[in-house]
Formats: C-alpha cells, structure tokens, sequence
C-alpha cells in the first residue's frame, strides 16, 4: 500500500549524494539544494574533485553548505566512508537535521567488451560488484550507524535502473548488480517500516553512460537501442530527470522500496 506522508525537507536536513561529479548525480545534487531549508547539510561524494568542486558552487545558497570528499566508492574501508560522514558533521548535532538523506546514485557500467556467454573474470565482476553493489551497501550502513538514534528521520533514494527489473542483452553485470543493489533496498525497506525507502529509476538520460556503451558494447542490440535512443532524441536531459526525482520524493506517495520509473504515472 502507498504511504501517503509528503517529505518536507523544507527544515534542516543533511544529505549525502553519491556519484555527484557529473550526470544525473549533479543534477540532483542542485534539484535537490533548491528544496532544503536553513542549516542544511550536504556531503558530496565521487572521485574527481574539481568536478565536485563545481557541483558544489553549482548547489551553494545561502541556506545551505555543501562540502565534498574524493574518494574512490570501488575501494574505500567503512572506517573511511564512517570517517567522511563523521567530518562533515563537525560543529553539527545530528538531533538538529528534521531529515538525514541518502542518495546511492553512484554507478559504472562494467566491461561491455565480453559477451554473456564469455564472462569467467570472476575478479573483475568483483571489483563491478565492490562499486555498485557491496560498498553502496557499505556505505548505507554507514549512514544507519551514524543517524541510528534519529531513524525515524531517515530517507533512503537509490538510484536504480529499468534493468534492475527488465534483462538488456549485452549488460549482464550491470542488469544483475543493479537488481541486487534494488533488492537489498527492498529488504531494507521490509525491515525498516519507518525509513522512507525509494528505488528511482531515472529513465534513459543523456550522460557519458550513454557514450560509455556505444564505444565500448560488443553487442549489437544493445548498441542498436542506444543509437535509436540517441538519434530519436529519446534520451532525456539529466535535469528534467533530476527534477521527476525530487517530485517523487517529496510526494512521498511511494511504497516502501518502491521501484518508482520516469516514465510511471503520478
Ligand atoms: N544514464 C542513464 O541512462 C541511466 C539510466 C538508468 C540508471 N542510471 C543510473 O544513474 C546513476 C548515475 O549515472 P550517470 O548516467 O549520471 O553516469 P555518469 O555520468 O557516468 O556518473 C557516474 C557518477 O559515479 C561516480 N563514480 C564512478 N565510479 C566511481 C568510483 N569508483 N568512486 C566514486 N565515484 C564514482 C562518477 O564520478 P567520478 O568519475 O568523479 O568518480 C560520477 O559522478 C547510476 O547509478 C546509473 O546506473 C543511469
């Protein structure tokens, strides 16, 4: 049954945003600093700093700081996720945040070079399976431990795909890496009846995703869907996903864990 609570992150409301660097974690970084009230906290995540430097200025008001940590998501210990939450929140008192909110955006692609039937470098699903799988888990725990007293406040976005849910010839670590990641946040949501959980599935959108898999998929349906994706101009701009993203939220019509697509009704 849908949960009819709006989410009003109109107080102060801390947030980690992973995969902030560019793409549709940039543009939900900045969707989502319009919606903040006074004294909120943001914490963004991904490796390449002068790009998170430039989702900061991108997201800077007067009601908010934003702070950003580079780090490698596919190899940083819990100790290192705890230690980035833990510096953010210097001179903060967790009981002050109305809302604690995480968005698991991060993602890679994995090796579209090898063909389904041909995957047998186990360590290299592993390290796909490290970044998108076992440290988004990571790193939720981490989040959990520090808001533990202050549960009831949590929200939990992760960014998900139709293919998390829908196999797509030629994506055989990133269709079953993303269906694990969704599901573990399903359970999550089973448990945790009072931790708003979403699974947002942001549609096709223009990224270096999408240029990732042309140049690199052996696979020709796959490369025919992103062609005809392209040149139909099906691929949607990050923003207008971002923006869908944060409609959905706020509404908070979403059932626990819910996979909620771009393209589903309001
Ligand atoms: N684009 C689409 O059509 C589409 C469709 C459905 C779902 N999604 C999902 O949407 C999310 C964002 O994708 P996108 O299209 O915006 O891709 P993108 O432009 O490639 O962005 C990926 C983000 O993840 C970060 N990242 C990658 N590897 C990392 C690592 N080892 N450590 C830390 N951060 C890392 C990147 O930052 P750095 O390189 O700076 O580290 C970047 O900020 C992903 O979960 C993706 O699966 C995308």
């Amino acid at each position: 049954m849908a949960s009819a609570t709006n989410i009003d992150l109109s107080g102060a409301t801390y947030c980690i945003l992973s995969g902030a660097s560019q793409g549709i974690g940039r543009a939900i970084a900045v969707e989502l600093s319009k919606h903040l009230g006074p004294k909120s906290l943001m914490l963004l995540l991904a490796r390449n700093k002068d790009q998170l430097a430039k989702t900061q200025e991108l997201c800077q008001s007067d009601n908010i700081k934003v702070v950003y940590q580079s780090m490698d998501l596919s190899k940083a210990t819990a100790e290192e996720m705890l230690d980035a939450i833990n510096n953010s929140l210097k001179g903060y008192k967790i009981n002050d945040f109305a809302n604690c909110v995480i968005f698991h955006n991060v993602g890679s692609l994995g090796n579209l070079a090898v063909p389904t039937e041909r995957i047998e470098d186990v360590d290299e699903m592993r390290h796909y399976y490290d970044l998108n799988v076992f440290n988004v888990i990571k790193l939720n725990t981490q989040f959990l431990k520090v808001f533990e007293e202050v549960e009831d406040r949590v929200i939990i976005v992760n960014v998900t795909s139709l293919c998390a849910i829908k196999p797509m010839s030629g994506m055989a670590s990133y269709c079953s890496g993303k269906a694990a990641r969704e599901m573990y946040f399903r359970v999550l949501a089973e448990e945790k009846k009072h931790v708003r959980v979403l699974n947002y599935s942001p549609g096709p959108v223009e990224t270096s995703m999408i240029d990732y898999v042309l140049a690199e998929t052996v696979n020709a349906n796959l490369r025919d869907v992103f062609m005809s994706f392209r040149s139909q101009g099906a691929l949607l701009k990050p923003e207008v996903t971002a923006k869908k993203c944060l409609k959905v939220l706020l509404q908070g019509k979403f059932s626990p864990g819910a996979h909620v697509d771009y393209f589903d009704d309001e």
